[in-house]
């Protein structure tokens, strides 16, 4: 298909949610990192879709993208979203809420990027416009519950008795938006907020941020390493250390520590290598390098859930709770533990 810039004539109009189709016709907001990548991932690895329709603030980026895999570019957000079937949101933090709200407006099944929102109100709004539509139409992209290591994690708890501890290890190679502790929490650690929510089935209780010494390309009055401490409602531990300018390489582990005996999930993505009198193994530069499959199958989970009518993975309300629990974090920092009032979930979200 050759690229059409935006017209009348070349508009598809907006297909009926319920007729049935083989192919979704995806529009993707954001063509920066993630969304270049889903849209490739969507192009060539994913069944049951196509990319549709492109739009970036950068207009050259998405057209580049777009004469690539053989998509159009949409003129604005409004018209991306009328003319697809389903919609990518790929765009900075704080449009997420904004562009989620105009997508559940035009009843768009989205997968939006995580965070829903940086800010609690923003979060919230998408939930309740959610609930008053009364369909759950936004997937959040907490990737990590499609991580084979993540879900093989989660399968073996039952071996290990009653999970007391969690210890996480989140690092980056460097901060990819720059460096603010809020940040760190907000957007980076907020996978570790999510992803030990689901491994354990269970809500958070309380959350402190301890601070220490900072490394050299920590910019003044902010915090890199962080330790970030959470207890469940059942009592459990959470401990993540959250080093957004680790240098070295990107690496996520994490280890249950039960009361029969303890699972970790670690290394074992990678292959060792012996040579050369050392022992070890290569590190990505970044997330990509890490996630790259579990981002297909929440792909994959995605669209094959659209087609019937459902969402995938985490919900709007998963989203809500993350956020919550990043701010009551940043709350904490020169605090002692913060207390997590949590909402009261409403019926929409009573199934998984
Ligand atoms: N799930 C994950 O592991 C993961 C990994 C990376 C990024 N993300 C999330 O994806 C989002 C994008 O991250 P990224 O690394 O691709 O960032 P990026 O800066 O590479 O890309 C963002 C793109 O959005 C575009 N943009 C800016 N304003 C816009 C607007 N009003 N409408 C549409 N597009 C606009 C920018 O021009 C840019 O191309 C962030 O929210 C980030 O948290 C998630």
């Amino acid at each position: 298909m050759g690229r059409t810039e935006w017209a009348a004539s070349a508009r598809p109009g907006p297909r009926c949610l319920n007729a049935r189709v083989d192919t979704l016709r995806i529009g993707i907001i954001g063509t920066g990192n993630i969304g270049t990548s889903h849209a490739r991932s969507l192009h060539h690895e994913v069944s049951g879709a196509q990319i549709a329709w492109l739009y970036d603030a950068d207009t050259a980026r998405a057209s580049q993208l777009a004469d690539e895999l053989g998509a159009n570019v949409a003129p604005d957000v409004a018209r991306l979203i009328a003319s697809s079937d389903a919609v990518v949101i790929a765009s900075p933090d704080a449009l997420h809420a904004e562009q989620a709200l105009m997508c559940l407006d035009a009843q768009r099944p989205t997968l939006c990027e995580k965070p829903l929102a940086p800010t609690v109100a923003q979060a919230q709004s998408v939930v309740d416009a959610e609930v008053d539509l009364g369909r759950r139409l936004i997937s959040l992209g907490f990737m990590r519950r499609f991580d084979p290591g993540y879900v093989a994690l989660k399968d073996s708890l039952t071996t290990i008795g009653d999970p007391l501890i969690v210890h996480n290890v989140h690092r980056n190679s460097y901060a990819p938006y720059g460096l603010t502790t809020s940040g760190t929490l907000t957007n980076s650690a907020i996978h570790e907020i999510d992803i030990n929510r689901w491994l354990l089935d269970d809500d958070y209780a309380t959350v402190q941020v301890v601070t220490g010494r900072s490394g050299p390309r920590t910019p003044e009055g902010e915090f890199d390493p962080i330790l970030i401490l959470l207890t469940t409602c059942r009592g459990v531990l959470v401990e993540v250390e959250a080093f957004v300018n680790a240098t070295y390489g990107y690496e996520v582990r994490c280890e249950v520590v039960g009361s029969e005996g303890t699972v970790e999930m670690g290394d074992g993505a990678y292959l060792t290598r012996r040579s050369e009198r050392a022992i070890g193994h290569d590190l990505p530069e970044l997330w990509l390098g890490r996630f790259e499959d579990a981002y297909r199958r929440q792909l994959q989970a995605w669209v094959d859930a659209t087609h019937r009518g459902r969402t995938s993975g985490a919900t709007a309300w998963d989203g809500l709770l993350a956020t919550l629990t990043a701010n009551a974090a940043v709350a904490s920092i020169g605090h002692g533990p913060h207390a997590i009032e949590l909402p009261i979930r409403p019926a929409l979200y009573a199934q998984p």
